[in-house]
């Protein structure tokens, strides 16, 4: 057995050499991503495992395909970025890991919530001026607020144990209700009644054709007037341009986005300046000290980027070797 690699970060680089020296199954280790460049490179390999935020083309799935290709394993959650018709037409199985590290991205967001309510960019931008008063940057407590949790996967439901640790109040909306969570009486029956009860949107539903730019002008104004909103899912949930006029007017009162709709090429790059960022939306928000920016680094941990790599190459030998996987990817 012989599995390609794509994309292989330094940081990941140890786990592929550890699984392969554990299996003593040959793993060859590229550090270009998957592209009409570099697919050829599968040629004579039983199964690929991946990770992009560059789109998985119909070209290059096809090609795959025609290596004979056809076992795929993204090592990442979000298949977003996957062709749907190619693999379909094709016949490629595809694997994902839903649940590297749940955690992971539940702390962080609760993490930017707390610097959100505590102001602490504000304090820290005055300290640097050797301003070290207290006022005007009083703060609100969690355990005073509800929050509404968008979606109760795995992260949403890892999400709303750290929120009840800190005494908040919480309401979740989700089209499939865990029934733990439904026994718990939290959740409603709408997006519009969340809004209208949450204090902090906490967002963590897959990307959707459905679900584009959810968080609009429309949603915003069903929401509380000082709402916080915590993105650590996906960009296109958020309407950019209507979240700078909700930050403009005060409806929203601080915003956290570990994602951005347009961070493809510009998350993990350093550019060497603030200025040469070339996207001036983005920076737009960078600006403002009730925003919290980060690019995309909700899941990287150890933990997770261990989990992420070796989860993925278990699931490829398990396609190679029976043909079916735990986690294989349904598309409709
Ligand atoms: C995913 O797993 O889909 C993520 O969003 C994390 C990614 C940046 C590795």
């Amino acid at each position: 057995m012989k599995i390609i690699a794509y994309g292989i970060r330094d940081d990941e680089r140890p786990y592929v050499e550890e699984w392969s020296k554990d299996q003593n199954i040959e793993v060859k280790i590229v550090k270009d991503l998957l592209t009409d460049d570099t697919v050829d490179q599968a040629k004579g390999f039983d199964g690929a495992v991946v990770y992009q935020q560059k789109p998985y083309t119909a070209s290059v799935l096809d090609r795959l395909a025609e290596l004979g290709v056809k076992n795929l394993s993204l090592r990442n959650v979000g298949v977003d970025n996957v062709d749907a018709d190619a693999v379909k037409r094709n016949d490629i199985k595809v694997t994902n890991v839903p649940a590297y590290s749940p955690a992971a991205i539940a702390e962080f967001t609760v993490t930017e919530l707390m610097r959100l309510l505590r102001h602490t960019t504000q304090y820290e931008n005055r300290q640097a001026k050797g301003d070290l008063k207290w006022a005007p940057d009083i703060a609100t407590e969690l355990n005073s607020l509800t929050v509404g949790v968008i979606a109760t996967g795995r992260i949403g439901r890892a999400a709303i144990q750290i929120y009840r640790g800190f005494g908040a109040k919480i309401v979740a909306y989700d089209v499939f209700h865990n029934p733990e969570l439904e026994k718990e009486g939290i959740y409603v029956d709408s997006l519009d009644e969340l809004y209208k009860q949450a204090d902090v949107i906490s967002l963590h539903a897959p990307a959707t054709k459905e679900n584009m730019h959810m968080l609009n002008a429309d949603a915003f104004n069903k929401m509380k007037d000082g709402v916080y909103i915590l993105n650590p899912a996906r960009g296109d949930l958020v309407d950019t341009d209507d979240l700078i006029k909700a930050l403009d007017s005060g409806k929203v009162a601080g915003a956290a986005l570990d994602v951005y709709e347009n961070e493809v090429g510009i998350f993990n790059t350093d550019f060497g300046s603030f200025d040469a960022i070339p996207d001036d939306r983005l920076k737009n928000l960078m600006k403002r000290e009730n925003v919290l920016v980060s690019p995309h680094i909700a899941f990287y941990t150890t933990t997770a980027v261990r989990n992420m790599v070796q989860f993925a190459l278990n699931n490829n030998k398990q396609l190679i070797e029976t043909g079916k996987a735990d986690n294989v990817v349904a598309f409709n």
